[in-house]
């Protein structure tokens, strides 16, 4: 996923010095870190306990593979991907990022050890499932309505996920034939994208 990131450069008019601004990636970091000091041994625990499925083992390697590098690059290339790709972008929200921070998780995956645990299943929506469980909720929460009230920025960019034109960008992708196969695909494979998207709001102690 190397699709070039455009921030909008903002022109400061008058003699005020401008604002630094907290990028997007930024805040999402926050919510990262803080997760990270509430959960991450329990997170390990489960990675361990995944990792001794096959089902789920079976979608790691396909991940690893090349037929999943070129299926993520087919759809980089449909026009309904790349205008999500470019509506995020124009509204701070720099995409690429979270897909590096993506693959970085699938490649640390690899580390971890066991502890009992209720498992929800065996395969990686059960995983997801299970980390969503995991995430310390209330405070994340917390921390999203304390950004929308006082960061402008980290307000819009939200905002704009609630936007008639964001909903009728992404209906366009879903409504792509040659997207649904690819997620299908992908599902065939034990990744169903709508787990993922239920993961990134629960990140934002939003479900
Ligand atoms: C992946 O592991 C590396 C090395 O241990 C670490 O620096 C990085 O923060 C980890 N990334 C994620 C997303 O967990
Ligand atoms: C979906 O994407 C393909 C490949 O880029 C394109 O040919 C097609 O017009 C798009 N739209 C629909 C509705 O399938
Ligand atoms: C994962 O397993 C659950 C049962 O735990 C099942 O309902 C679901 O369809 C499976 N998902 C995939 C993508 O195989």
């Amino acid at each position: 996923m190397k699709a070039a990131i455009v921030f909008l450069s903002l022109v400061c008019l008058g003699l005020s010095a401008p604002q630094p601004r907290k990028p997007f990636h930024d805040h999402f970091s926050d919510f990262v870190n803080l997760i990270l000091e509430e959960s991450e041994h329990e997170m390990e625990h489960l990675n361990g306990h995944y990792l001794e499925f096959d089902e789920f083992k079976a979608s790691l390697d396909f991940m690893a593979g090349r037929d999943f590098n070129s299926l993520v690059h087919e759809m980089e290339d449909l026009p309904e991907f790349k205008a999500v790709v470019e509506f995020l972008e124009g509204h701070e929200i720099d995409i690429t990022y979270y897909i590096d921070m993506f693959n970085d998780i699938i490649d640390n995956l690899s580390s971890g050890n066991g502890k009992r645990h209720e498992l929800s299943g065996i395969n990686m929506s059960a995983y997801i499932q299970d980390t969503i469980a995991l995430l310390p909720k209330e405070k994340l929460a917390a921390m999203y309505d304390e950004k929308m009230e006082n960061d402008e920025e980290f307000k819009r960019a939200m905002d704009s996920l609630q936007s008639e034109e964001w909903q009728e960008i992404w209906n366009a992708l879903w409504e792509n034939e040659t997207f649904k196969a690819e997620a299908d695909l992908l599902a065939e494979n034990g990744i169903e994208l709508q787990m993922l998207l239920t993961e990134l709001v629960a990140i934002f102690g939003q479900n």
